[in-house]
């Protein structure tokens, strides 16, 4: 019998996908993390394995397991997320950024349990930068002049008073450099653990963004659809 359609879009492919939300630790109990469930990291994972895929799954904490026979690397923190994703797309056709990536992790980390003491005052926390990892897989890529023929990134936003949402998401898609940019519309009932959501992928032409709705497998769908048909154009 023949296959079903689609199963055959990415074969021979190498997509890698970062999914989950980095845990930035204080001491060795205590962290700061982001509420991303992991959900639409999988979801790609699954349908880009699907699609005939070689997927690499870079995973920091997530509320679902990764994928049956996809490839996982577990990481924990931004650093760690950095490393295990510039290695593996160093031999991937795709990289896909859905992680929720920590952009400041605490200067330091306690060695120890940090206690209360009433003899001395409160701990304040100083927070670092972390390196922007999709930036700097764009930037290998420019360096080389070789690497992933699709470099695509993730938006959360929420729109404030000096922009809406989709001029943030192209204004960071500039910044970036990615060629595809995904915007996800955060608020505090939306997306971040649901399984509906509603999506909108960017591009460098500046036509008008693809918008697509669903569960967030059927949205992980059509981003893999998108992916496949960027790969052949
Ligand atoms: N990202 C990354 N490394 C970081 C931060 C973010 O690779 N240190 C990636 C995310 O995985 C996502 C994209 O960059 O694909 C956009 O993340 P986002 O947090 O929306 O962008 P930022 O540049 O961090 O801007 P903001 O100030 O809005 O958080
Ligand atoms: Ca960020």
């Amino acid at each position: 019998s023949r296959p079903a359609a689609g199963t055959t879009m990415l074969l021979g492919k190498r997509v890698v996908i970062t999914s989950g939300g980095t845990r930035e630790p204080l001491d060795p109990v205590r962290f700061l993390g982001n509420r991303s469930s992991g959900k639409q990291g999988v979801a790609l994972a699954r349908a880009a394995a699907a699609a005939g895929a070689e997927v690499e799954l870079v995973a920091a904490h997530m509320d679902v397991a990764p994928p049956e026979g996809v490839k996982t690397t577990r990481v924990e923190t931004a650093l760690q997320l950095r490393t295990a994703t510039l290695e593996a797309s160093a031999r991937a056709d795709v990289v896909i950024m859905a992680a929720a990536v920590a952009d400041f992790r605490p200067a330091e980390a306690a060695e120890t349990k940090i206690k209360k003491r009433d003899d001395a005052a409160d701990p304040v926390i100083t927070l670092v930068r972390n390196p922007d990892i999709l930036q700097e897989i764009v930037q290998v890529r420019r360096d080389s002049g070789t690497g992933p023929a699709l470099i695509v990134g993730f938006a959360a936003e929420t729109g404030d008073s000096s922009s809406d949402v989709l001029g943030y998401a192209r204004q960071k898609l500039a910044r970036k450099g990615c060629d595809l940019l995904v915007l996800n519309q955060v608020g505090r009932d939306l997306v971040f653990g649901q399984d509906q959501t509603a999506i909108s992928i960017l591009d460098n032409s500046g036509a008008d963004p693809q918008v697509a709705t669903g569960s967030k497998d059927t949205v992980a769908r059509t981003i893999i659809e998108r992916v496949a048909a960027e790969l052949v154009s």
